[in-house]
């Protein structure tokens, strides 16, 4: 055979075992897409609770550090508390995926009546029976598919960071009859692409140096006014918590 002749057979040769490597690749990954197939948010969330996920410290249930960390909570308690006392009648606050309580039950007292929400059963349970004042309502839902009960203001602290984006959407499409929304969100250093997808449940945008802001696409909340309240810089460059108030109307 001509030195050509070979290179031609070779050349068929390499094509060929792209071919077959690139059809395995794809079988690959529609394999891993259907291992993927993401969990539906309430087994996720109850299982970060079971397996004490964001942490423990004795606690049995235990919402993570930035729920529990005084330089974290403390400052916000103060902002948030300030805020509610602003309002000569005390204003009706649902606090849409309040986890262990630790950081809501501080503010019940500012309120007409305080609606604390969470996706995980055992957790309201607990709550309910912990956790008694005349003004606070506990409530089981899933708050991206469930009716909302309704009030003045919404609190969603460090929950919409957790959810995919269509759930993100289908919980903002509830809030525009809320007048106020005070919303913390976890988010990059620097500048970030925001609200890029991620699966509910499965690690916070961060990873993707993205994260949450509602009044970009693809969800264009449509707002009067924003207002950055606070903001908590964490160390080794693992983010900012961001508090933002919107008066929606
Ligand atoms: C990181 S914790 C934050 C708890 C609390 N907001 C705080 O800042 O201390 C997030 C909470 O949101 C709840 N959650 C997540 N998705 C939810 C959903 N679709 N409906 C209701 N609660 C949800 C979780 O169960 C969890 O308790």
């Amino acid at each position: 055979m001509s030195f050509n002749g070979e290179l031609f057979l070779l050349m068929v040769h390499l094509n060929t075992n792209n071919a077959l490597f690139s059809l395995r690749m794809k079988k690959n990954e529609n394999e891993i897409k259907k291992i993927k197939k993401p969990w539906a948010t309430k087994k996720v969330m109850k299982q970060v609770y079971e397996m004490n996920l964001w942490g423990t410290h004795n606690a049995e249930f235990y919402s993570g550090d930035g729920s529990h960390l005084p330089e974290i909570v403390r400052p916000y308690l103060a902002t948030v508390s300030s805020f509610l006392r602003s309002f000569k009648k005390p204003i009706t606050v649902c606090d849409l995926g309040c986890g262990d309580f630790n950081v809501g039950k501080e503010l019940v007292k500012h309120t007409c009546q305080y609606f604390a929400v969470d996706i995980v059963p055992e957790l309201i349970a607990h709550l309910q029976l912990t956790c008694k004042d005349e003004k606070l309502k506990f409530l089981c839902l899933d708050i991206s598919t469930d009716d909302l009960p309704t009030g003045e203001c919404v609190i969603l602290r460090q929950v919409l960071q957790h959810l995919s984006n269509i759930e993100v959407h289908h919980i903002l499409n509830k809030l525009k009859d809320f007048k106020f929304i005070i919303l913390t969100e976890h988010l990059p250093n620097g500048s970030f692409t925001p609200n890029k997808n991620i699966l509910s449940g499965q690690g916070i945008r961060i990873k993707k140096q993205s994260g949450i802001k509602i009044i970009a696409p693809p969800f264009n909340f449509q707002v009067k006014e924003e207002k950055q309240l606070l903001s908590y810089t964490l160390s080794e460059n693992k983010g900012i918590i961001v508090t933002t108030l919107y008066t929606v109307f």
